[in-house]
């Protein structure tokens, strides 16, 4: 058993790295590849999320626990994540992205590992998932998977912080999952890079077929949370929606939670060097969403206090 200063030590080495070349990173070379590896091996944590003790709840906390709507997707979230990345690990030529993603494929394992422990650890009772058919080209795979990371990461950051903040579930249990979500960080800023360094390595014309692609995959997972919004799939798998009424008692409007999710983006980042690249196109939406919010409020309270001066 590793020592509580091993576990601590492990933890703040996963979530602060440099790179030792001080050189600047040219994105697409041999250096920016070997940074991104680098730092995906370097952070790995081997302790935590695997050491867990499972706190005793309280029967109110245990009910808020088991009542999530989000287990079922979770667990089938990263069982897909886990066999997406293995699946394109194992055709990926180049030595330093294929131990890095087969090493994501084996986190998220680690992952559903974690979770199953926990359901089973508080007795809540899974449905039966259909079976997972993988895609036929591991690349589409891949891809989907790691944009839909960026989405559903960016969220789980706010979500997670609101669950810290309004004390609706046990600090313990918080802090066992505090790793899981650092990790689903290392992840995204892994994918960020080698579709970067992927990008830049292609020709032309295989760089048009790769846009195509990638749009494609906005389209599918924009389709796919549409769908999901307007209840014509599951609702079980409306997981921001409904994570964000179940994790806190307190009422928050969507900007406000946008506004969250931007700080703690910016907060699980800011540990690891500064000329690897970040998702952003989630984290710009967003950031969007809040302006157009902000202006609509000071439009408004401007118009209410012109309106309150014309009736004196
Ligand atoms: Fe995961
Ligand atoms: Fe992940």
């Amino acid at each position: 058993m590793p020592t509580q200063t091993e576990i601590d030590d492990a933890d703040r080495q996963a979530r602060e790295w440099r790179f030792s070349d001080p050189a600047p990173l040219i994105i697409g070379s041999d250096a920016h590849r070997d940074a991104a590896c680098l730092m995906f091996r370097e952070t790995f944590n081997p302790y935590r999320p695997s050491v867990i003790d499972w706190p005793k709840l309280d029967p109110d906390e245990l009910k808020r626990l088991t009542s999530l709507p989000i287990w079922d997707i979770a667990v089938s979230t990263e069982d897909k994540a886990s066999a997406r990345m293995n699946a394109y690990g194992d055709t990926a030529t180049d030595p330093a992205w294929r131990e890095a993603i087969l090493r994501n494929g084996w986190e998220e394992r680690r992952h559903r590992e974690v979770l199953a422990n926990l359901v089973t650890s508080y007795g809540i009772a899974l449905q039966p998932q259909p079976p997972d058919t993988l895609p036929a080209d591991p690349e589409w795979g891949y891809l989907v998977t790691g944009y839909s990371e960026c989405i559903d990461s960016f969220f789980a950051f706010g979500l997670f912080e609101l669950a810290r903040r309004s004390g609706y579930f046990p600090t313990a249990l918080v802090e066992t999952f505090e790793p899981v979500i650092q990790e689903e960080a290392r992840h995204i800023l892994l994918f960020a890079n080698w579709l970067a360094w992927h990008r830049k390595r292609l020709n032309a014309w295989r760089r048009v077929r790769f846009e195509l692609r990638v749009a494609r995959a906005w389209i599918f997972l924009a389709w796919e949370r549409v769908g999901l919004a307007a209840g014509m799939d599951q609702p079980d798998n409306n997981f921001t929606m409904n994570g964000s009424q179940a994790v806190s008692n307190t009422d928050i409007s969507p900007l406000d939670l946008m506004a969250i999710c931007l700080r703690e983006n910016d907060r699980r980042f800011a540990g690891y060097d500064s000329r690897l690249l970040r998702p952003t196109t989630t984290p710009a939406l967003a950031r969007y969403a809040v302006r157009m919010g902000e202006l609509y409020r000071r439009g408004r309270a401007l118009m209410f206090k012109r309106d309150f001066q014309a009736r004196q």
